[in-house]
Protein backbone atom coordinates (compact mmCIF):
# COMPACT_ATOMS: atom_id res chain seq x y z
CA UNK A 1 0.00 0.00 0.00
CA UNK A 2 1.47 3.42 -1.02
CA UNK A 3 1.81 6.33 1.38
CA UNK A 4 -0.86 8.75 -0.51
CA UNK A 5 -2.86 6.05 0.05
CA UNK A 6 -2.56 4.98 3.56
CA UNK A 7 -2.81 8.81 4.45
CA UNK A 8 -6.05 9.27 3.32
CA UNK A 9 -7.45 5.64 4.75
CA UNK A 10 -6.63 7.23 8.24
CA UNK A 11 -8.24 9.82 7.38
CA UNK A 12 -11.43 8.18 6.92
CA UNK A 13 -10.98 5.89 9.56
CA UNK A 14 -10.36 8.98 12.31
CA UNK A 15 -13.40 10.38 10.70
CA UNK A 16 -15.64 7.43 10.77
CA UNK A 17 -13.94 7.25 14.58
CA UNK A 18 -15.35 10.39 15.48
CA UNK A 19 -19.05 9.82 13.54
CA UNK A 20 -18.85 6.87 16.09
CA UNK A 21 -19.80 8.53 19.24
CA UNK A 22 -22.58 10.45 17.55
CA UNK A 23 -23.93 7.58 16.60
CA UNK A 24 -23.86 6.09 19.91
CA UNK A 25 -25.98 8.91 20.80
CA UNK A 26 -28.29 8.27 18.15
CA UNK A 27 -31.32 6.17 18.91
CA UNK A 28 -32.09 3.31 16.40
CA UNK A 29 -34.42 5.27 14.55
CA UNK A 30 -32.55 8.40 14.34
CA UNK A 31 -29.70 6.61 12.91
CA UNK A 32 -31.79 4.84 10.75
CA UNK A 33 -32.75 8.54 9.27
CA UNK A 34 -29.69 9.69 9.40
CA UNK A 35 -27.49 6.95 8.19
CA UNK A 36 -26.42 8.79 4.32
CA UNK A 37 -24.58 11.45 6.51
CA UNK A 38 -22.42 8.88 8.20
CA UNK A 39 -18.99 7.04 6.83
CA UNK A 40 -20.14 3.26 7.51
CA UNK A 41 -17.14 0.89 6.51
CA UNK A 42 -16.05 -2.72 6.54
CA UNK A 43 -13.46 -1.64 8.70
CA UNK A 44 -9.40 -2.47 8.21
CA UNK A 45 -9.04 -6.05 9.35
CA UNK A 46 -12.28 -7.13 6.58
CA UNK A 47 -10.46 -4.74 3.73
CA UNK A 48 -6.94 -5.76 4.34
CA UNK A 49 -8.05 -9.38 4.06
CA UNK A 50 -10.19 -8.43 0.81
CA UNK A 51 -7.35 -6.47 -0.58
CA UNK A 52 -5.12 -9.55 0.08
CA UNK A 53 -7.46 -11.93 -1.40
CA UNK A 54 -7.87 -9.94 -4.32
CA UNK A 55 -4.39 -9.70 -5.07
CA UNK A 56 -4.01 -12.95 -4.74
CA UNK A 57 -6.78 -13.87 -7.31
CA UNK A 58 -5.35 -10.86 -9.88
CA UNK A 59 -8.83 -10.27 -10.85
CA UNK A 60 -9.38 -8.50 -14.46
CA UNK A 61 -12.50 -6.81 -13.00
CA UNK A 62 -13.81 -6.26 -9.71
CA UNK A 63 -17.18 -5.20 -8.78
CA UNK A 64 -18.14 -3.29 -5.96
CA UNK A 65 -21.83 -3.06 -4.96
CA UNK A 66 -21.69 -0.24 -2.25
CA UNK A 67 -19.30 2.45 -2.88
CA UNK A 68 -20.25 5.01 0.23
CA UNK A 69 -17.46 7.34 1.32
CA UNK A 70 -15.22 5.29 -0.79
CA UNK A 71 -13.02 3.41 2.29
CA UNK A 72 -13.34 0.25 0.68
CA UNK A 73 -13.38 1.60 -3.24
CA UNK A 74 -9.69 2.31 -1.91
CA UNK A 75 -8.53 -1.00 -0.81
CA UNK A 76 -10.15 -2.52 -3.74
CA UNK A 77 -8.56 0.06 -6.61
CA UNK A 78 -5.34 -0.14 -5.12
CA UNK A 79 -5.78 -4.45 -5.54
CA UNK A 80 -7.18 -3.48 -9.29
CA UNK A 81 -3.78 -1.47 -9.70
CA UNK A 82 -1.50 -3.42 -8.07
CA UNK A 83 -3.29 -6.54 -10.29
CA UNK A 84 -3.58 -4.88 -13.42
CA UNK A 85 -7.46 -4.71 -13.15
CA UNK A 86 -10.31 -2.35 -12.95
CA UNK A 87 -13.20 -1.82 -10.54
CA UNK A 88 -16.66 -1.05 -11.44
CA UNK A 89 -18.76 0.77 -8.30
CA UNK A 90 -22.27 0.96 -7.59
CA UNK A 91 -23.37 3.61 -5.72
CA UNK A 92 -26.96 5.13 -5.48
CA UNK A 93 -26.40 8.35 -3.10
CA UNK A 94 -24.81 10.79 -5.52
CA UNK A 95 -23.16 13.12 -2.83
CA UNK A 96 -21.35 9.99 -1.25
CA UNK A 97 -19.95 9.16 -4.80
CA UNK A 98 -18.97 11.96 -5.27
CA UNK A 99 -17.13 12.37 -2.32
CA UNK A 100 -15.72 8.93 -2.96
CA UNK A 101 -14.35 10.14 -6.14
CA UNK A 102 -12.53 12.78 -4.94
CA UNK A 103 -10.90 10.48 -2.46
CA UNK A 104 -10.31 7.96 -5.22
CA UNK A 105 -8.09 10.92 -7.14
CA UNK A 106 -6.53 11.84 -4.27
CA UNK A 107 -5.13 8.64 -3.60
CA UNK A 108 -4.17 8.45 -7.23
CA UNK A 109 -6.53 5.72 -8.31
CA UNK A 110 -8.78 7.31 -10.51
CA UNK A 111 -7.36 5.57 -13.32
CA UNK A 112 -8.50 2.26 -11.91
CA UNK A 113 -12.04 3.11 -11.54
CA UNK A 114 -15.11 3.55 -12.68
CA UNK A 115 -18.00 4.90 -10.70
CA UNK A 116 -21.77 4.19 -11.62
CA UNK A 117 -24.57 6.16 -9.85
CA UNK A 118 -27.93 4.88 -9.21
CA UNK A 119 -29.94 1.61 -8.05
CA UNK A 120 -27.38 -1.28 -7.88
CA UNK A 121 -30.16 -3.57 -9.50
CA UNK A 122 -30.53 -1.72 -12.72
CA UNK A 123 -26.86 -1.55 -13.16
CA UNK A 124 -26.20 -4.88 -12.28
CA UNK A 125 -28.62 -6.01 -14.74
CA UNK A 126 -26.65 -4.06 -17.35
CA UNK A 127 -23.42 -5.11 -16.67
CA UNK A 128 -22.03 -7.57 -19.72
CA UNK A 129 -19.24 -9.77 -17.35
CA UNK A 130 -17.42 -11.74 -17.03
CA UNK A 131 -16.93 -10.40 -13.14
CA UNK A 132 -13.96 -11.74 -11.40
CA UNK A 133 -14.45 -11.10 -7.81
CA UNK A 134 -17.05 -9.13 -5.51
CA UNK A 135 -17.67 -7.00 -2.88
CA UNK A 136 -21.11 -7.01 -1.61
CA UNK A 137 -21.61 -4.11 0.59
CA UNK A 138 -25.35 -2.30 0.49
CA UNK A 139 -27.96 -2.32 2.25
CA UNK A 140 -28.83 -6.02 3.47
CA UNK A 141 -32.08 -6.87 1.88
CA UNK A 142 -30.38 -6.38 -1.81
CA UNK A 143 -27.84 -8.80 -0.91
CA UNK A 144 -30.12 -11.90 -2.22
CA UNK A 145 -31.50 -9.97 -5.51
CA UNK A 146 -27.67 -8.41 -6.39
CA UNK A 147 -26.44 -12.38 -6.37
CA UNK A 148 -29.19 -13.72 -8.63
CA UNK A 149 -28.11 -10.83 -11.08
CA UNK A 150 -24.48 -10.91 -10.40
CA UNK A 151 -24.26 -15.10 -10.55
CA UNK A 152 -24.85 -15.63 -13.90
CA UNK A 153 -22.14 -13.21 -14.88
CA UNK A 154 -19.14 -14.96 -12.91
CA UNK A 155 -16.18 -16.07 -14.06
CA UNK A 156 -15.08 -19.67 -13.45
CA UNK A 157 -13.21 -19.23 -9.81
CA UNK A 158 -14.66 -16.03 -8.91
CA UNK A 159 -14.88 -14.81 -5.31
CA UNK A 160 -17.62 -12.95 -4.05
CA UNK A 161 -17.22 -11.28 -0.63
CA UNK A 162 -20.36 -10.27 1.51
CA UNK A 163 -20.26 -8.21 5.13
CA UNK A 164 -22.05 -7.80 7.75
CA UNK A 165 -22.95 -11.41 8.31
CA UNK A 166 -22.58 -11.28 12.05
CA UNK A 167 -22.18 -7.80 12.78
CA UNK A 168 -24.63 -5.42 13.54
CA UNK A 169 -26.88 -8.42 14.83
CA UNK A 170 -30.27 -6.72 13.91
CA UNK A 171 -28.93 -7.42 10.30
CA UNK A 172 -28.31 -11.64 11.41
CA UNK A 173 -31.50 -12.80 9.84
CA UNK A 174 -31.28 -10.93 6.71
CA UNK A 175 -27.26 -12.32 6.41
CA UNK A 176 -28.80 -15.54 7.51
CA UNK A 177 -31.03 -15.48 4.58
CA UNK A 178 -28.06 -14.23 2.29
CA UNK A 179 -25.72 -17.50 3.28
CA UNK A 180 -28.53 -19.90 3.29
CA UNK A 181 -29.26 -18.67 -0.94
CA UNK A 182 -25.88 -18.69 -1.36
CA UNK A 183 -25.47 -22.26 -0.48
CA UNK A 184 -28.27 -23.28 -2.69
CA UNK A 185 -25.81 -23.16 -5.58
CA UNK A 186 -23.80 -26.17 -6.45
CA UNK A 187 -21.50 -24.79 -7.81
CA UNK A 188 -20.44 -22.66 -5.06
CA UNK A 189 -18.25 -22.99 -2.05
CA UNK A 190 -18.88 -20.91 0.71
CA UNK A 191 -17.10 -20.26 4.39
CA UNK A 192 -18.16 -17.34 7.01
CA UNK A 193 -15.13 -15.57 8.17
CA UNK A 194 -15.15 -14.13 11.68
CA UNK A 195 -13.39 -11.14 10.71
CA UNK A 196 -14.61 -7.76 11.35
CA UNK A 197 -18.60 -7.27 11.00
CA UNK A 198 -18.18 -11.28 9.49
CA UNK A 199 -17.41 -11.94 6.09
CA UNK A 200 -19.00 -14.53 3.79
CA UNK A 201 -16.09 -15.55 1.21
CA UNK A 202 -17.99 -17.69 -1.90
CA UNK A 203 -16.37 -19.27 -4.87
CA UNK A 204 -17.67 -19.76 -7.82
CA UNK A 205 -16.31 -23.39 -8.77
CA UNK A 206 -18.06 -24.70 -12.31
CA UNK A 207 -18.15 -28.64 -13.25
CA UNK A 208 -15.28 -28.93 -15.68
CA UNK A 209 -17.60 -31.57 -17.39
CA UNK A 210 -20.47 -29.22 -18.05
CA UNK A 211 -19.00 -25.35 -18.00
CA UNK A 212 -22.39 -24.33 -18.64
CA UNK A 213 -24.64 -25.44 -16.08
CA UNK A 214 -24.87 -23.02 -13.04
C1 LIG B 1 -22.38 -0.02 4.18
S1 LIG B 1 -22.29 1.18 2.93
C2 LIG B 1 -20.89 0.66 1.96
C3 LIG B 1 -19.59 0.82 2.69
C4 LIG B 1 -18.37 0.71 1.80
N1 LIG B 1 -18.35 -0.55 1.09
C5 LIG B 1 -17.11 0.84 2.64
O1 LIG B 1 -16.66 -0.16 3.22
O2 LIG B 1 -16.60 1.96 2.76
C6 LIG B 1 -23.62 0.73 1.88
C7 LIG B 1 -23.80 1.67 0.69
O3 LIG B 1 -24.73 1.10 -0.22
C8 LIG B 1 -25.45 2.14 -0.83
N2 LIG B 1 -26.69 1.60 -1.39
C9 LIG B 1 -27.81 1.25 -0.72
N3 LIG B 1 -28.74 0.80 -1.55
C10 LIG B 1 -28.20 0.88 -2.81
C11 LIG B 1 -28.69 0.56 -4.11
N4 LIG B 1 -29.91 0.08 -4.30
N5 LIG B 1 -27.85 0.73 -5.16
C12 LIG B 1 -26.59 1.20 -4.98
N6 LIG B 1 -26.09 1.54 -3.77
C13 LIG B 1 -26.88 1.38 -2.70
C14 LIG B 1 -25.69 3.12 0.31
O4 LIG B 1 -26.00 4.42 -0.15
C15 LIG B 1 -24.38 3.04 1.08
O5 LIG B 1 -23.52 4.08 0.71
Amino acid sequence: MDRAVETILEELEKREETERKVRRQLSFDEEQVRQDEFLLSLGRSSAQLIHTIAVGAKPKTILEIGTSYGYSTLWLADAARAVGGKLITLEIHPTKQQHARATVAKAGLADYVDFRLGDALTTIAALSGPIDFVLLDLWKDLYIPCFDLFYPKLSPGAFVVADNMIFPEEQRQRAALYRAHVRTKKLVDSVLLPVGGGLELSRFVPDVAQPGIR
